[in-house]
């Protein structure tokens, strides 16, 4: 390679990307909190008891010495929790472990390295040509305390009440002026909120993202608590971030969500959350609540592919939680991955945690041995690498809005992709206990005569004179269904 080449490339990887929403609706999400992914000494012994609420060690250079694991998974970007310094307190509601609770918005959290070990893991991610995508917190600080008793000198910058709205709690969620005006948190710690209609406020904000994703090379934003943040305030702070931002809206009502869209490129697919949670979590969950919500979002939301598409989460139930079936939990995993929307897979779900509300879901990732021969592991691989391949093999794929072309009381097909270059993912409720039975598929828009490969069992399927394809069902697994020849070139099936 000549020394130009070489240069080019060198200053390409290391350097920050700046992707854009385009270039994201390719990529699938990792996501971690830094603190319960892995430590530096690459422990799988260390003790991590989510009761305590307290720091377990997990650490920047602790994710760069796992990226192996995670790449194995075919994930192309991770998320991971706030960077910025928090309170520092150990509180009867434990400590900022998990980077919520910030009060220097200048400085890096100490405990999961310098800023330099942050800049590493930009740089590390780049190399395998992945994303980084960083939490922001622009609603509040955090204080260990009332919220009569803050003392605002702590907190930098935004060192004084008049950069706040005056006190009052939350109490009514679906007051949108409260959510926005009042503070989130309890009395052990608060959340001062800031005042983000005075342009002092959004100045300091705007100016800071832009710093913050030069300085360590961030390719992309996940914004935490965006409803309670008055929705003029996002464009201009979208914009100075430069990169393609997914903001929380934790509501599961479609038309409440999809309009936070018209200001950030993406948001949390909440609304896809419950009625997946809902088909899936037992045998006898609703399948017609999913399909109907595949549509709906497709409609309310001005662009479903860019919305971030995920069954766990460090604020939810582990999917395990509601049910041990792994049969299920590999349906859920599937649909996260082969629908519309950038897949978020949270760390441990591929270790079929089970943890229940905050904090028992926060568990030690690095307790796993991080194994990678799990079913869970294997399964999001699997899916992750058709999923890439399908990108690779025809750009206009990712774009497609996922169609459900089918449904029954236990099943859900869909379909994502063009002609000849789709997939069709056909997904049961039936648990693994569920009988082994053909289920007879119209509407692929295969042709017929095309050959088709299973891309979980290796099967092969011809697609009859009459458009249908024969999926072979069993123990309730997903299914997905890739044109043969499409797949030449790929680890899949070889
Ligand atoms: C941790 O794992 C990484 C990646 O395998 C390795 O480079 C590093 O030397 C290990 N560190 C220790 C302290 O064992
Ligand atoms: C909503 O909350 C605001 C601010 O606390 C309050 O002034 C208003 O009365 C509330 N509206 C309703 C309908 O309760
Ligand atoms: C970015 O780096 C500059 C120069 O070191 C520093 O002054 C500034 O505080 C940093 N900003 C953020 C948000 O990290
Ligand atoms: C798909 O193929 C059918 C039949 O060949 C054709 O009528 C249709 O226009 C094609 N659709 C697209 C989106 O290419």
């Amino acid at each position: 390679m000549s020394i130009w080449r070489f240069f080019g490339l060198a200053s390409l990887v290391g350097s920050a990307i700046a992707a854009t929403p385009a270039q994201w609706r390719t990529r699938s999400i990792y996501f971690m909190l830094t603190d319960r992914f892995a430590l530096t000494d690459n422990s799988t012994t260390a003790t991590c008891d989510t009761d305590n609420g307290v720091y377990c060690g997990g650490s920047w250079q602790g994710i760069i010495n796992q990226l192996d694991y995670i790449q194995g998974m075919g994930f192309t970007a991770i998320w991971i929790t706030p960077v910025t310094e928090q309170l520092s307190q150990h509180t009867a509601d434990g400590e900022a472990y998990h980077g919520y609770w910030q009060q220097d918005i200048y400085s890096v959290n100490s405990n999961y390295g310098t800023a330099d070990d942050l800049k590493s893991l930009a740089s590390a991610l780049h190399d395998r040509d992945m994303y980084l995508m960083v939490d922001v917190v622009t609603n509040h600080m955090g204080y260990a305390g009332a919220g009569d008793t803050v003392d605002y000198s702590v907190f930098n910058p935004f060192n004084s009440e008049d950069y706040f709205h005056s006190y009052c709690e939350i109490t009514d969620y679906s007051n949108l002026t409260m959510v926005e005006k009042c503070w989130e948190g309890d009395t052990i710690v608060s959340l001062p909120d800031l005042n983000t209609e005075s342009t002092t406020v959004q100045n300091i904000w705007n100016d800071w993202i832009t710093d913050l994703v030069s300085n360590y090379s961030i390719d992309g934003l996940r914004i935490d608590s965006v409803m309670e943040v008055q929705k003029d305030f996002w464009a201009g702070f979208e914009a100075a971030a430069g990169v393609y931002c997914v903001g929380e809206v934790d509501n599961g009502d479609a038309t409440l969500v999809c309009p936070y869209q018209e200001v950030l490129d993406g948001v949390l697919d909440y609304p896809m959350y419950y009625p997946l949670l809902r088909a899936f979590e037992s045998t006898s969950g609703s399948i017609s609540g999913l399909y109907d919500m595949i549509n709906t979002v497709k409609s309310d939301c001005s662009d479903s592919t860019l919305l971030g598409t995920f069954i766990e989460n460090h604020d939810n139930p582990r999917f395990a939680s509601y049910t041990e079936d792994m049969s299920l939990a590999k349906n859920v995993a599937t649909f996260t991955i082969m629908s519309d929307g950038i897949p978020i897979i949270y760390a441990g779900q591929e270790q079929h945690y089970n943890g229940g509300s905050d904090p028992y879901n926060r568990e030690a990732t690095w307790l796993s041995g991080y194994n990678t021969d799990s079913e869970l592991y294997k399964l999001i691989a699997q899916a992750n690498a058709i999923r890439n391949k399908a990108i690779y093999q025809a750009e206009d794929y990712i774009t497609y809005k996922n169609y459900p072309i089918y449904q029954d009381d236990t099943t859900l097909a869909m379909r994502k992709g063009f002609n000849g270059t789709q997939t069709i993912t056909v997904l049961s409720n039936l648990g693994e206990s569920g009988s082994e039975y053909t289920l007879t598929l119209a509407d692929t828009g295969f042709v017929a005569g095309l050959a088709v490969t299973e891309i979980f069992t290796c099967s092969s399927i011809t697609v009859d004179d009459s458009g249908d394809v024969a999926v072979p069902m069993s123990g309730g697994e997903p299914r997905i269904l890739y044109p043969t020849s499409e797949l030449s070139g790929s680890t899949l099936c070889s």
